[in-house]
């Protein structure tokens, strides 16, 4: 039907987003299941068994499912040798590299016979991933939920990849209904890679109070505040946009003078589960998001029509 399903064999143009500490092999699995393709998102500090553990979940009874990796952390050679070393059930249908240096591990990936996309949210990081050879490019726009760049929207972002690539484009960033999913393919979009509209599912390894908060949440913020109040070592052009809580909104834009007492509140608000601290990273569709829902019915919804 486009590109995607055509060159990973799904039946539907539609990615489930890595999101590290929401999409593990249980959401990656449902999705692919549900005939999209979900993708396994490793925290900067996944070790290789917890790789393993979340292919084997992802890729059971041959299910097709990806992974991804963030270029800048320093665990990602180690990363990237778990990756490598998958066989079987467990292989991934494809290996995404965002944020950092995507030369080297695509290259890697490539040697190794996997299948690579990028997210990429300017010109530079589209001409970086062109030239490492990722099969697919990502482009992402400053709406879009977790990390990433807030330089170009994704409309602008997709005109961009759409007129440079040589290569299957997909489009990530407040991509939440049918009609969005209609428009992005419409333009030339491959397919479509949505984290937000999944952060309510049932299989999601968040939690039911963080979903209960993401559900009351209509408003967002791109800010460094979450990585700064944990002393989070992302590079600065990097910040990630989430729900506006009260702590949120106070620090955004000040972010540098973050004082110690202001983490110690943040840490222990993290600690006794106080969702005004949860990093609840989410894009700016959260306020489309209105119940606990399942991976295959938010499939269905966003292919609905189409
Ligand atoms: C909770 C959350 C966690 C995320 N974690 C990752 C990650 O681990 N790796 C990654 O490449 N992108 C990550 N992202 C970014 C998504 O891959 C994607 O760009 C984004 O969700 C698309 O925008 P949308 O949320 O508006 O659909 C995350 C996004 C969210 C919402």
């Amino acid at each position: 039907m486009t590109a995607l399903t055509d060159l990973l064999g799904i039946r539907h143009p539609i990615v489930c987003a890595p999101m590290a500490g929401v999409a593990g092999g249980r959401l990656a699995h449902a999705v692919s299941a549900a005939g999209g393709l979900g993708m396994i998102g490793a925290r900067g500090s996944a070790s290789p068994e917890w790789i393993a553990e979340q292919a084997a979940l992802a890729g059971v009874g041959g299910t097709p499912f990806g992974i991804a990796l963030m270029a800048w952390v320093p665990q990602l050679s180690t990363q990237l040798d778990a990756i490598v070393a998958l066989a079987g059930e467990q292989r991934p249908t494809l290996v995404s590299v965002s944020f950092g240096d995507l030369t080297e591990p695509v290259t890697r990936l490539r040697e190794a016979g996997l299948r690579t996309a990028c997210q990429v949210g300017n010109a530079a990081d589209l001409e970086l991933a062109l030239a490492a050879g990722a099969d697919l490019v990502v482009a992402r726009g400053g709406e879009g939920g977790g990390h990433g760049r807030d330089e170009l929207g994704t409309e602008a972002m997709l005109d961009l990849a759409l007129s440079t690539a040589d290569r299957p484009v997909l489009v990530a960033g407040g991509v939440s209904t049918a009609d969005d999913v209609a428009r992005a393919l419409g333009q030339g979009a491959a397919g479509v890679w949505c984290g937000t509209p999944f952060l309510t599912c049932v299989e999601a390894d968040n939690t039911p109070q963080a979903r209960a908060a993401l559900i009351a949440a209509d408003d967002t913020r791109y800010s460094r505040v979450h990585d700064v109040a944990q002393d989070l070592a992302w590079p600065r052009e990097f910040g990630g946009r989430a729900v506006a809580t009260p702590f949120v909104r106070q620090w955004t834009g000040d972010e540098d003078a973050m004082t110690a007492d202001a983490k110690g509140e943040h840490a222990a608000g993290r600690e006794r589960g106080d969702t005004d601290y949860t990093p609840l990273y989410a894009g700016v569709g959260v306020d489309r998001l209105t119940a606990e829902t399942d991976a295959a019915s938010v499939v269905r919804a966003l292919v609905d029509g189409i």
